[in-house]
């Protein structure tokens, strides 16, 4: 006779789950076999299209709530019980891969399967979750649905971001409510009981030690900016050097001494500038304006906020004769998950028999504002060389698989 999670076990197909992956990631796929799904675009809106279908094979129940996000609920014997949620996001960079995000959906979905072919009905309900713009590629900041979700924005508050288009949040939140009246809506937030989200490490580490499980213990801080620098447009040639205003060097002078401060210390502190606009952006007109984004990150929240005082004062230190403005984004410090998921997670992982170590994850996670809801977690699954926000990011079907097994038994044993 097997037991429970021999039965649970045994009904994880994990060439049912590579497959699910790989129709995904045709939903916006690129020709370099990478992805390109942005916050409600078309590719995202046909991503979740497909998902209710697979979810409804199952006997999941889809709704959505005003922030965009998506739900797909397994009833539980108690009906009334605060659910267990677990989930990621389905939009992706620009040039993104195929399991960032993804995975943690279609992992969830493969263990909801996996408890409904096994038999077991759990008390509480459990809630596969596709959170809207986690990445902030085409509308920043990103996290904004889970954000939403977790109180510490409005539907309002979002609505008004556009993107480089000049499109607002609230034009597609509407075009998405026409194309989904049929699933029903509701208002954004409510009671969990307990938050666990699958993702790719997206770092080398578990790969480098030949581990198939990360524990994850927290989420480093990010803060986000846009910096603008504004000066004068001139002819090149012919304005007087003590007239020139040039907002491009004014803001290529503080990218590099903020470059030079931040990670020359090699202290843990991440930092880029990875988007810039420039105007008018032609080759003999001095720049009126230039505008770039900061991704900061660092593991100690204190030190996050010494650097970002280190953010304005060098901006301003270098705006010469031009203005500049520093608006800082999202602000989000450093994380532990509580021990009691972590605790699960590692059991799960040891009684499965599967390798794992404790990891800090680098990278941010709706599980970040999760978090400030409930009880939350993740698990860690390596992903090749660490490679992710890049079109070659590759993972194998038998860590895809590990990670749903041990979120499959964690999952189980929260919503008992
Ligand atoms: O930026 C992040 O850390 C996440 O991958 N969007
Ligand atoms: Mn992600
Ligand atoms: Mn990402």
């Amino acid at each position: 006779m097997m037991t429970e999670t021999e039965r649970l076990m045994a009904c994880v197909d994990g060439r049912r789950l590579w497959r699910r992956h790989m129709r995904m990631a045709e939903h916006g796929g690129t020709e370099n076999g990478g992805v390109n799904r942005q916050a409600l675009s078309e590719a995202d809106f046909a991503a979740r299209r497909q998902l209710i279908r697979w979810g409804q094979d199952v006997g999941l129940s889809p709704y959505r709530d005003d922030a965009g996000n998506l739900f797909l609920r397994m009833q539980g014997s108690d009906p009334q019980a605060e659910p267990v949620l677990t989930g990621s996001h389905l939009d992706s960079q620009p040039t993104g891969g195929r399991f960032d995000g993804a995975y943690g959906v279609l992992a969830g979905l493969e263990a909801l399967q996996a408890l409904t072919e096994a038999g077991l009905r759990c008390r509480r309900p459990i809630e596969l979750a596709v959170w809207m713009n986690e990445e902030g590629s085409r509308f920043a900041p990103g996290m904004m649905g889970s954000r939403v979700f977790a109180g510490q924005d409005t539907v309002a508050g979002i609505s008004s971001v556009r993107d480089a288009d000049g499109i607002p949040v609230a034009q597609e939140l509407e075009r998405l409510d026409g194309l989904f009246a049929d699933v029903p809506r509701v208002p954004p937030g409510r009671k969990a009981h307990a938050y666990l989200e699958a993702h790719i490490e997206q770092g080398p580490i578990l790969e480098r030690q030949s581990t198939a499980i990360g524990v994850v213990t927290g989420i480093q801080g990010k803060y986000t900016y846009l910096v603008e620098f504004r000066g004068q447009e001139a002819h090149v040639g012919t304005v007087d050097l003590a007239e020139r205003k040039d907002a491009l060097l004014a803001a290529v002078a503080a990218i590099d001494a903020m470059a030079a401060e931040f990670l020359g210390t090699a202290n843990g502190t991440r930092f880029s500038v990875c988007r810039l606009n420039v105007t008018p952006n032609v080759p003999s007109v001095i720049a009126r304006k230039a505008e770039f984004s900061i991704d900061l990150r660092h593991p100690d929240s204190g030190e996050l906020g010494r650097l970002h005082r280190r953010v304005e004062e060098i901006c301003r230190a270098h705006a010469g004769p031009c203005e500049v403005s520093v608006n800082r984004l999202s602000a989000a410090d450093s994380l532990e998950f509580p021990v009691q998921l972590r605790e699960l997670v590692r059991q799960c992982a040891s009684e499965l028999s599967m390798t794992h170590i404790d990891i800090l994850s680098l990278a941010g996670h709706d599980a970040r504002y999760l978090h400030r809801v409930c009880p939350s977690g993740m698990i860690f699954i390596p992903c090749k060389d660490g490679v992710s926000h890049n079109e070659a990011e590759s993972v194998r079907a038998e860590d895809l698989e590990n990670g749903v097994r041990v979120l499959a038994a964690a999952l189980r044993r929260l919503a008992a």
